[in-house]
């Protein structure tokens, strides 16, 4: 069997085409801030992709750059001052956060109603028990890109590998509620390529390269690969070492190309889900 390849890249964009089109009949432009602190170069690259995504879907969209040295105070009062502006219906704050301040308590700092990263634990608690919120971006896409691959989600074996805040974790909940039965499956797990070879549908969200082998893949499964490792030689590649693992799924997603594009779609997605709930 040779996989079918899910084109993260044109569904992306499908996908933004479609929410600007939604955008162009409000009376209003859903606003958008990233904040980045510091000068990481990759967050530099990604906040940049963002704001020309926004901009081009027809986002009011902006990019808050502060000092590396910003205190976590400081940080803390302008997500204070983002979450009482009413222009604004997405806030982001660009990780990762340079050492001297607590990532955390400035995901907790953002208004739930504006946290378009879906990071907040009141959106986290909302996913894990089922109600409605913002979900996080890359999972949310990956929904989009299992949904496009047809295959069906009821009943069937889901595992995710990875057990991160911002993947695994919300990635479970989501499959959970398409009615999967869900296995997480991490780095303590005692035969990570036995759990893999059951899935229907596999989710690498591990952060190594090339990591799940063409034998850990059931025949006809769905493989969804969020990595995005750069290797010394300067390739980029996913988790999923693509070539064996394409012999044996019915679909995967490639790297690049594949995952990462549906994350910004989502975050506007999210972001214009956040501006209507917001206004009405
Ligand atoms: N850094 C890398 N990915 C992300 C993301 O999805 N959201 C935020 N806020 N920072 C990131």
């Amino acid at each position: 069997m040779s996989a079918r390849i899910l084109d993260g890249k044109a569904i992306a964009a499908r996908l933004r085409a479609r929410l600007a089109e939604r955008i162009a009949t409000l009376t209003y432009k859903p606003g958008l801030v990233v904040v980045r602190v510091g000068d990481d170069p990759a967050s530099g690259v990604y906040v940049r992709n963002k704001d020309k995504a926004a901009k081009d879907a027809g986002f009011d969209s902006r990019t808050i750059h502060l000092p590396a040295e910003t205190t976590q105070q400081a940080l803390l009062a302008q997500i204070a001052a983002l979450n009482v502006d009413p222009s604004v219906d997405g806030i982001l704050v660009q990780l990762p956060l340079p050492a001297q301040i607590d990532a955390q308590a400035a995901i907790n700092a953002v208004d739930p109603a504006k946290d378009v990263d879906g990071f907040h634990p009141i959106n986290a608690g909302r996913l894990a028990s089922g109600q409605p919120g913002l979900v996080p971006c890359t999972p949310r896409g990956v929904m989009h890109l299992l949904a496009e691959s047809g295959a069906p989600t009821r009943g069937v074996r889901a595992v995710v590998l990875g057990r991160s805040q911002i993947v695994g974790r919300p990635m479970a909940q989501l499959l959970l509620a398409a009615d999967c039965t869900v296995t997480i499956a991490h780095s303590r797990t005692a035969d990570l390529a036995a759990e893999c070879a059951r899935a229907d549908i596999l989710v690498a969200a591990v952060g190594r390269p090339e990591m799940v082998r063409g034998d850990w893949v059931k025949p006809g499964a769905v493989v969804l690969d969020v990595g995005i490792n750069r290797l010394a030689d300067g390739r980029l590649v996913g988790d999923v070492a693509y070539a064996e693992c394409a012999e044996r799924a019915a679909a995967i997603t490639p790297v690049p190309g594949g995952v990462g594009p549906m994350t910004i779609a989502c975050l506007l997605e999210n972001t214009l889900d956040a501006a209507l709930a917001r206004r009405g």
